[in-house]
């Protein structure tokens, strides 16, 4: 339990007037007013670029969440080394030293230790001359500095360090948190400075976390991934200049976040082929049709109750799916622990994964593979049926776009158009067909995958 101290008299009226998005508001006509898109400050990062929904707004909010040691200011340094060749930026850390800092920023830099390795993915050329630095958490200090600096980026790492000393409470509270990012959204409003914030996530509850931020700022992104493993993907949860959803992937390195322009092919690079437990989902992040290879396990129970381990979907619709399984499909999976892990530490969140993680575990527990060239799509329902999920042709094309030459989805009810070109598409009205359709014939032929023991 933390105490939060209601501030009576918390802004003195003066402060007040000047709250508004820049002195007094008149209402004007909305004909009047200028549509024209406002120009962006152009990102040559591209996946983050795409995340923002272009470059980056002028005068915008943009909160930057996730947990601790993901690459939050890794990410943000890069973004402020790259912007600082075109335009001033300021870089305000509470938690690291300028020396700190400046380290990290000489193993950013392409050439920074002299020597040259063949890895030069990633880093940036030169030293910018533009981009300063400070340590400060006061945030007095830093509107200071801002006005003497005149930056156009401004990045604050992070929003919990950052305090108010008329605010009675302590650092990272929500009243200091919340009153911070308002004293940062006035000053993009009324100055036209962009603001990157970073706001650490707790696994625990998230006091102070991000959360209470989502309505100041205008732009909410999340970066996400297993800190063991190097995949990282940048998430646009509110977007109010772009679409929501849209992720970014890097790739933590050496020299920071590289980002990958085709992560399909990254996440399916140590696929072993015409292996048992081993199933390909498309799934959409966004707009991004995304091909994971879903991996499944099972292994009889030694003792106690069989267990169910998920690593990267949800556990309900394991349990939903390896229900569907042993009802409809007729596995004995009644006394198997059964592992499910989604390759290259990715979440998939997304009912059309199901058929893959369905496919991968019965594909284990038959010991037959899996069609190397095929892609498996689709929800799976109660009945053991097969249903539709969104934006199939965008999942196709991606698939054939990788080599895959099959793909099982479930049946159209209307055949609006026809199906995109270069990939087989095999429609199948239950999880049973599906499986049917999707091991390979290794002599056991047609009762490989057709219950045996019904
Ligand atoms: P950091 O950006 O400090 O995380 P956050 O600000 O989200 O807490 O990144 C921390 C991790 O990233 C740290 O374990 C070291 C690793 N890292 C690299 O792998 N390569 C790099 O080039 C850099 C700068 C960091
Ligand atoms: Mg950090």
């Amino acid at each position: 339990m933390v105490e939060e101290v209601v501030e009576i008299t918390p802004v003195p009226a003066a402060a007040h007037a000047g709250r508004g998005l820049g002195g007094r508001s008149s209402p004007r006509r909305l004909s009047e007013i200028s549509g024209d898109f406002e120009a962006r400050l152009p990102l040559s990062i591209g996946e983050f670029a795409r995340v923002l929904g272009g470059g980056i707004v002028p005068g915008s909010v943009v909160l930057l969440g996730g947990d601790p040691g993901i690459g939050k200011s890794t990410l943000l340094l890069q973004l402020a080394l790259e912007m600082a060749q075109q335009v001033r930026v300021l870089y305000v850390s509470g938690e690291e030293s300028e020396r700190q800092i400046k380290m990290r920023a000489v193993r950013l830099l392409r050439n920074g230790n002299g020597e040259d390795e063949k890895d030069d993915s990633g880093g940036i050329a030169s030293m910018p001359e533009e981009l300063l630095l400070v340590t400060e958490t006061n945030l007095n200090v830093i509107l200071e500095h801002v006005t003497e600096v005149k930056p156009l980026l401004l990045i604050l790492d992070s929003v919990q360090t950052t305090y108010l000393p008329e605010l009675d409470s302590s650092a990272g509270s929500v009243t200091q948190v919340r009153e911070t990012a308002s004293r940062l959204r006035e000053l993009a409003k009324t100055s036209g400075v962009a603001v990157f914030l970073i706001g650490h996530v707790t696994k625990e509850g998230a006091i102070a976390g991000p959360r209470i931020l989502e309505h100041i700022v205008d732009t909410v992104l999340y970066l996400e991934g297993d800190r063991f493993q190097s995949y990282r993907l940048l998430r646009s949860v509110k977007n109010r200049f772009g679409a929501t959803s849209e992720v970014g992937v890097f790739e933590m390195r050496e020299r920071g976040m590289v980002e990958i322009t085709n992560p399909s092919e990254a996440f399916l690079a140590e696929r072993m082929i015409n292996a048992p437990g081993s199933a390909i989902a498309v799934t959409m992040e966004g707009t991004r049709p995304l091909l994971v290879e879903i991996q499944g396990l099972t292994s009889p129970t030694s003792f106690g109750n069989p267990r169910r381990t998920p690593n990267g979907i949800d556990f309900n619709r394991l349990l939903l799916t390896v229900a569907v399984l042993t009802r409809r499909v007729g596995l004995h999976l009644g006394e198997q622990d059964i592992f499910v892990n989604v390759v290259g530490g990715m979440a998939v969140s997304e009912p059309a994964a199901d058929l893959a993680v369905a496919a991968a575990v019965a594909s284990s527990m038959r010991n037959i593979s899996v069609r190397a060239d095929t892609v498996l799509i689709g929800e799976v329902g109660l009945s053991g049926e097969l249903r539709m999920v969104g934006q199939m042709p965008a999942r196709l094309r991606e698939a054939a776009k990788l080599g895959f030459r099959t793909a099982i989805v479930p049946r159209r009810l209307r055949a609006i158009e026809p199906w995109p070109q270069g990939i087989q598409v095999v429609e199948v009205r239950s999880l049973r067909q599906a499986l049917e359709q999707a091991f390979v014939d290794d002599g056991k032929g047609k009762d490989a995958a057709s219950p045996r023991d019904q």
